[in-house]
């Protein structure tokens, strides 16, 4: 059988450039589908934030894309990585920035026009170098008009070629004045209600959903969420009219980066068998976070972007009742909106040596608070997939979730009768259900030590590597190809 040639187009691709986990992904499944041997080549944006000398990137070619009426001339670097060819497009004037999308003072305002060039450059790039691929796997909005480009550019290199788009997050879209129309070189006749247009402006995501042949997300249960019209933003009619061309297939994690038996970032390694090792790891975390020194205390961890999405008001109201009613300890990383981040970072002061927080990105206290907590907090409002949750049954470290989207697929809620499931669960948005769910995992801590250590032991026992998933992209890539033959 010829082997599949998937072009893969991503605004953000761990390690290279990230800001939350479609950068996690977006690094590990290229890797699993190459060692399913897809050929696939990576495009992403070649950042000022990325190291080109750390991940040996180097400059092949110059390149000229058609923007509106003027020549774009972009430069191509690459780099190999674990059997993937990386490809960075270098352009200044969009991408010489150090952040990806927005600054504290608000998104910026070119990110129609860098990206409408990204989609168009990457395309360009399929040309020059002659990889005429199968399959081109577009993910979020960033890449939203490259689906127009293959449908309305009648150009005969992509005709074989089938379109992909994963939604990571439907709760951004890229919606933007229609102007950027003109600098894609998208005609305005195909600029209307059953494309792009949406109250007037043009919706990328929206337009991408409905021209690619196939459209996944990345969990069962948030296929079907986004299908209602409470968690779809707007775009469940869109989405239901996909039929069975809409699949969720539920994310992996990376096992090379998160395995509590390898992990270099933490202090001490375990394993399901040795437990002992993760004390070592909750007092290493209570002594960076100045938390009082008790192994037998339980600890909460939280690590995420402080943005509405992860349920940061829950957080907020519920945590400060619980590390005054409860004998526990609460860890807290992240960064986003200001108020949570003035509000979580003067915390600690209010509630010394039992609240700690870290305001900022750090990849070594996301590892620190997976190995050393005793349960992860995630009460997101909706979760698309989640991977911190997943991370955490990895190290051992019982999930307190909403039972939404990825969520509800991957934590088995705790049954007190037989002591048997991964995580706690609660369904109500709000900061009380939160709280109690939170009572509810500490009196198993203390109360039911035994239910407690048979919960870590089944989540630890679970398999989220790749390698599944990697698997149902692959079958839905040859499903488009036995169609088009
Ligand atoms: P989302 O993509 O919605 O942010 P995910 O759970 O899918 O949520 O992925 C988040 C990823 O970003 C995880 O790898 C998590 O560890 C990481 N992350 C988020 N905030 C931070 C932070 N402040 N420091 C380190 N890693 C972070
Ligand atoms: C998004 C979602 C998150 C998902 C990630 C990777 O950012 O918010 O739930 O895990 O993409 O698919």
């Amino acid at each position: 059988m010829k082997q599949l040639q998937v072009l893969f187009l991503a605004s953000e691709v761990d390690p290279f450039a990230k800001t939350g986990g479609l950068a996690d992904v977006c690094g590990a499944l290229p890797k699993a589908l190459s060692a399913l041997k897809v050929d696939v080549k990576v495009v992403l944006p070649l950042y000022g934030s990325i190291d080109r000398k750390k991940y040996a990137i180097q400059l092949v070619s110059n390149h000229c894309v058609h923007m509106g009426n003027c020549e774009e001339w972009f430069s191509l670097h690459t780099t190999s990585r674990d059997g993937v060819d990386f490809y960075f497009i270098e352009f200044d004037k969009f991408f010489g920035r150090h952040e990806l999308y927005n600054t504290k003072q608000g998104e910026f305002s070119d990110n129609p026009f860098r990206f409408a060039f990204f989609g168009k450059a990457a395309l360009q790039v399929a040309r020059d170098i002659g990889f005429k691929p199968d399959i081109i796997h577009c993910n979020d909005w960033q890449t939203g008009l490259v689906p127009a480009h293959l449908a309305f550019d009648n150009d005969l290199f992509f005709a074989d070629t089938r379109c992909i788009f994963t939604i990571h997050n439907i709760g951004y879209q890229g919606i933007f004045r229609p102007q950027v129309l003109a600098y894609a070189g998208i005609p305005l006749h195909h600029f209307h209600q059953g494309t792009y247009e949406s109250f007037g402006a043009i919706n990328f995501l929206k337009g991408a959903i409905i021209l690619s042949d196939i459209v996944t997300t990345v969990s069962p249960t948030y296929a079907r969420e986004i299908c209602g019209p409470i968690g779809s933003a707007g775009m469940h009619d869109i989405l239901r009219a996909k039929g069975d061309r809409l699949i969720g297939i539920l994310n992996g994690i990376d096992t090379a980066q998160w395995s509590p038996a390898t992990d270099t970032r933490i202090p001490k390694n375990y394993t399901v068998t040795s437990l002992a090792g993760k004390a070592v790891n909750k007092a290493e975390l209570q002594r960076h976070f100045l938390l009082h020194d008790d192994p037998n205390i339980a600890v909460f961890g939280f690590v995420g972007r402080f943005a509405q999405q992860k349920g940061m008001e829950l957080l907020r109201d519920a945590v400060e009742q619980a590390v005054v009613n409860m004998a526990c300890q609460i860890v807290i990383v992240g960064s986003g909106e200001t108020e949570f981040e003035r509000f979580f970072g003067e915390l600690p002061r209010f509630h010394p040596g039992k609240i700690g927080s870290h305001i900022g990105y750090s990849e070594d206290l996301a590892h620190l608070v997976e190995a050393g907590s005793d349960f992860f907090l995630m009460p997101s409002l909706y979760e698309p997939c989640g991977l911190n949750q997943m991370y955490s049954l990895a190290y051992g470290t019982l999930p307190v979730v909403r039972a939404t989207g990825g969520l509800e697929d991957t934590v088995e809620n705790y049954n007190e009768v037989n002591g048997t499931g991964t995580g706690f669960k609660f369904s109500n948005i709000s900061a009380s259900a939160l709280y109690n769910t939170m009572g509810w995992a500490v009196s198993t801590f203390y109360d039911r030590p035994a239910h407690y250590r048979a919960m870590q032991q089944q989540a630890m026992a679970q398999d989220f590597g790749w390698k599944r998933s990697a698997q149902s992209y692959y079958d839905v890539y040859q499903s488009l190809i036995e169609k088009k033959s």
